[in-house]
């Protein structure tokens, strides 16, 4: 059998995701038990395949997400609907959905496309920018902020905040979880803040929908109402700004597809598809057992922790023809960046339209991009994540 390193570890994705490892697993042993985590916990089941992805994530009462979606057993004093189960899940969700329907996310086209037109007046001129800081981070930040209803003062506050958070593996962002936890505290604060203002005056945003909104009859409390604003800022935030910045990256890797998306923007909407599947920014969510069960030919036991690792299974060859490929014209792709089932994630048409804006700006905009340095990822064992890209370029158009 061959050797699986702890993928708990952050640093197993130092050289980032480690997709031979991933293949021999699909092969070899789709559902496999990995003796021990990196923090001293008794082990974790490593998932690969599509399909047995697909079905635990449509298994939530079997497979569930409220002791925890990361591999860490944290003490969390904070209850957020990405880590609930039906039917609570449902209630706390209902309360934001309307906000992220493909509709009312369409309308907000125009709206992203003037924020690109000043995010890259800001670098055009340049010929080089720290892309992930200067551009890939500044729509999705500009954009949550917004629907949030947080002054635009404020946003680099969140950047700092949710960096801090999601950075809690990475010494060039924190020390440790103890900073992670400050930034969520400064964050609660800040929300509480605005909070105030927003029950007196209620305002066409989602703060006012989750503060006036009611579960089960009842308004959320403070540790509730902290924990969905921490959820929306970060999720909306993080995962779409390494998203953004795995997109330039393979653009520069394929300048034949680079090309083709400058000869016909339309196909943009499929770039973007395949770019969610070859980069899957988040790399994996756990599930906990809450009965004994079978999956693939294995015992799994009640309290088993279970990884879902969501970029293998975007390469799994069972369902996709030539997973290593990237290519942007690939006919049902039906990835699982996104997970799948009861979590699916809230913000994919808003994730979606901010991607495909901006690439429609950098490719009118930016000609002969090129790395100007060595990439810097981000060390954690959850997100995909790219610090900086010192990028090179010559403006293009108007
Ligand atoms: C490329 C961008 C994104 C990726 C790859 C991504 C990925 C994911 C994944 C894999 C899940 C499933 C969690 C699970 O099954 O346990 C999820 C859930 C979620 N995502 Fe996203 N996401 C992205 C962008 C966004 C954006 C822009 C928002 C905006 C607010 C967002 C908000 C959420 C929320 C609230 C959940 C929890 C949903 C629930 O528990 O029902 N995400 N996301």
């Amino acid at each position: 059998m061959f050797e699986v390193p702890d993928v708990s570890h952050p640093d197993a994705f130092e050289k980032g995701f480690p997709h031979e490892l991933f293949r021999e697993l699909r092969r070899e042993a789709p559902v496999y038990w990995h003796e021990g985590d990196y923090q001293g916990g008794r082990g974790y089941w490593i998932v690969s395949r599509y399909e047995a992805i697909k079905s635990i994530s449509r298994q939530p009462l079997l497979f569930s997400s409220a002791s925890g979606i990361s591999v860490e057993d944290r003490e969390e004093n904070f209850v957020s609907m990405i880590a609930l189960d039906p039917p609570d899940h449902r209630r706390y969700r209902s309360l934001v959905s309307s906000g992220f329907t493909p509709k009312q996310i369409a309308a907000q086209e125009p709206h992203h496309r003037e924020i690109v037109r000043s995010i890259l007046d800001a670098v055009v001129d340049q010929g080089h920018c720290d892309f992930v800081v200067d551009i890939a981070a500044e729509l999705p930040l500009r954009v949550i902020a917004e629907l949030l209803g947080v002054p635009q003062s404020a946003c680099h506050d969140i950047f700092d905040w949710s960096n801090r958070m999601i950075g809690s593996q990475d010494p060039e962002v924190v020390v440790g979880l103890e900073e992670a936890v400050g930034a969520a505290q400064e964050m609660f604060l800040f929300a509480n803040t605005l909070a105030e203002d927003r029950l007196k005056a209620p305002q066409d945003d989602l703060m006012s929908a989750i503060l006036h909104g009611e579960v089960d009859g009842q308004r959320l409390n403070t540790t509730e109402f902290d924990s969905f604003f921490l959820l929306l800022a970060v999720a909306g935030n993080e995962t779409t700004r390494n998203l953004i910045s795995h997109g330039l990256l393979l653009l520069i890797e394929h300048p034949e597809a680079q090309a083709r998306l400058r000869e016909d923007p339309s196909l943009l909407h499929g770039a973007v598809e395949e770019m969610l599947r070859f980069s899957s920014p988040v790399m994996y969510m756990r599930r906990t057992a809450l009965e004994d069960t079978e999956l693939d030919g294995q015992r799994i036991r009640r309290g088993d922790k279970l990884l879902l690792f969501y970029p293998s299974a975007n390469r799994d060859e069972a369902l996709f023809d030539e997973p290593d490929v990237f290519d942007i014209e690939r006919k049902n792709n039906h990835h699982l960046a996104f997970g799948n089932g009861e979590h699916f994630c809230l913000g994919t048409a808003l994730a979606r339209l901010e991607t495909r804006v901006m690439f429609e700006g950098i490719l009118a905009r930016m000609d002969d991009l090129e790395l100007a340095g060595p990439i810097s990822r981000l060390r954690s064992n959850l997100i995909d994540g790219i610090k900086h890209i010192p990028l090179k370029f010559s403006r293009s158009g108007a």
